[in-house]
Formats: C-alpha cells, structure tokens, sequence
C-alpha cells in the first residue's frame, strides 16, 4: 500500500469588508500583519506538488487538515480544483483542520463537507464505482469519526477541531472511544490501520504536545488510546514543521508518527519547507517513508536528504 500524505496548504482568499468581522479579521491581521501570507503560496505550490506527486503511483492519497486559510467558500473550491488530479485519480481521503472550520458560521454551514464530502464521510472502495461507497449519500455534517475500507487496509479518519478563538482542539471521551473501537474492530479483522487527525498527539521531541492555545485538551486521553488500540502508523499535520517520532503502545509495540508539515510553505529549512510524503505500509509494517520538498527559489521538488526512515 503506497500512501501520499499531504497536509496544511492554507489556501486564501481575502473576503469581502463584510466578512471582515469576529475571528475571521483576527486571523487575517494574523496572516497579513505576522506576514505569513508571504510565507505561503498554495496556489503555485500544491499544483507543482500534485503534479510531483502522481509520478509515484499510490494507491491512497491522505490530506490531514487546513485546506483553507479562512473557511470561505472561494478557497474550498480553489482547494478542490487543485487537488482534483489525485482526488479524481485515485482513492483519497480528507478532514479537516481548524482553519477549516475556523467560524462558528462555517461548522454550522457545514461548508468544508459541502465542498470535500465525497472524500470525508467513510465507507469502503468501490473499484467499479471509483468512489467510497456510501459517500455520496453525505447530507449536512460527517459525524465523526469515520473509517474507510480499502482493500484489507483501514482508515480511522477523526476531527477533533472545533470553531473557536483560539487553534485549540478537543476530541471528547465519546470521540475518542469511537475511533477506538474502530482501530480494534480493523486489527480484529486483521486489518492493516493507519489513524488520521489534525493535531500533533506528540511533539518533535516526542513528548505530548501540548502547547498552550495551539494543541488538543484532551492530547493525553488521546495518548492512552493510541497506547491501549495502536494503529499502524499515524499522520498529522497542524504545526507546519515536518517530523517523525514514536509512540510506545503498551504491549511495546513502536507506532510510528508522522507530521507532514506544510505542502505550502516557502522557506530555505527543509522541514518547514512545503513537502509531502510517500510511505509504504505493508501488513502493518511501515516498509519505508520518503519526503519531497520544494526549498525556497528552488525549481522543483526534490527528495528531501532529512532522516524520516
Ligand atoms: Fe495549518
Ligand atoms: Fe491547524
């Protein structure tokens, strides 16, 4: 099973005066005036990156959250037409990330499902069909979490995100045992299980992270789940600086971790750089992990020399 992840591309669209209220003109004077807009070119970049990206010939492409910059519709939709040749092309999977349901009006209006449903709302491939089975029946909200079935590989795909002043998550212990379940029932039926979520369960030194105002609440609830039901790999993305650590499951076993970053970002450091990944996941085992990086100035992407083996 060959997985491309991407993460983190923050596509925006300045809205209209009127929309220029609440938290979206907070987080507008925090794109413009900290100069992150500078920082980041989603509109060039994701396209040379899904052009980079369909040499490999995956079987999964994953997309962990931050779609948008703002939650607007306008970004949504240029999101969705530059993704289209992998979202089209192969069987692909997305949630969201705070910046996705960055307004109480966006969640309520269900917009990211609305734009993104076909890719969000679970169910098990249908080669006949190309589409997961069961998702274009998505009315209103996913309610996650959900799980895809591709082949004997399982998807828990969660959204912990929540509408709010500040890029805090939280999952619940309801959302927590739910995706739990899922994560068993998969390995009961010997199901290979990779775990998707927005936020960062640890840091790049590999403690939990659990930074103030920017981090899950319930991130060790998280972290006795994950111990208790270990996936076989999980993606991330959220803080834009690309990492791979190790979780120890209870019964010893290593759970690999993985943040991709940004696949957005124009910088000279190759981890905060905007890259993706290719990793091949085999009867649980992760076989391999490869990053592709765009540096700043650079004309293409290229593997990026970082140890994430
Ligand atoms: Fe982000
Ligand atoms: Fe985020």
């Amino acid at each position: 099973m060959r997985i491309l992840h991407m993460t983190d591309v923050h596509f925006l669209m300045p809205p209209p005066i009127k929309g220029m209220i609440g938290k979206r003109a907070l987080g507008m004077a925090n794109l413009y005036l900290a100069g992150r807009k500078s920082h980041f070119d989603a509109a060039s970049l994701v396209t040379m990156a899904v052009a980079d990206a369909l040499q490999w010939d995956a079987d999964l492409f994953v997309f962990t959250g931050d779609l948008t910059a703002l939650a607007l519709d306008k970004e949504f939709v240029q999101a969705r037409e530059a993704f289209a040749p992998l979202l089209n092309g192969m069987p692909s999977i997305v949630i969201p990330g705070n910046h996705d349901t960055y307004t109480k009006g966006a969640t309520r209006a269900a917009r990211m499902d609305h734009h993104m449903g076909p890719w969000m709302a679970g169910g098990a491939w249908d080669e006949a069909a190309r589409c997961w089975a069961g998702a274009h029946e998505l009315v209103g909200a996913v309610d996650w979490p959900v799980s895809f079935r591709l082949g004997s590989t399982t998807v828990v795909a969660t959204n912990p995100c929540r509408p709010g002043l500040r890029a805090t998550g939280r999952f619940g212990a309801e959302a927590i045992a739910r995706a739990e379940a899922l994560v068993a029932e998969a390995r009961g039926r010997g199901d290979q299980v990779l775990y998707l979520l927005h936020y960062p369960p640890l840091a790049k030194d590999g403690e939990p992270y659990n930074r103030s105002g920017h981090s899950l609440e319930d991130v060790d609830e998280l972290l006795a789940s994950l111990r208790r039901q270990p996936p076989s790999l999980v993606l991330h993305g959220h803080k834009h600086e690309a990492w791979r650590v190790e979780l120890k499951a209870d019964s010893g076993a290593g759970v690999p971790i993985v943040n991709c970053g940004t696949t957005s970002a124009v910088s000279a450091k190759p981890t905060r750089t905007a890259g993706y990944f290719i990793f091949e996941l085999e009867q649980g085992e992760l076989r391999s992990v490869r990053r592709r990086m765009l540096l700043a100035g650079a004309a293409d992407f290229v593997d990026d020399p970082g140890d994430y083996g």
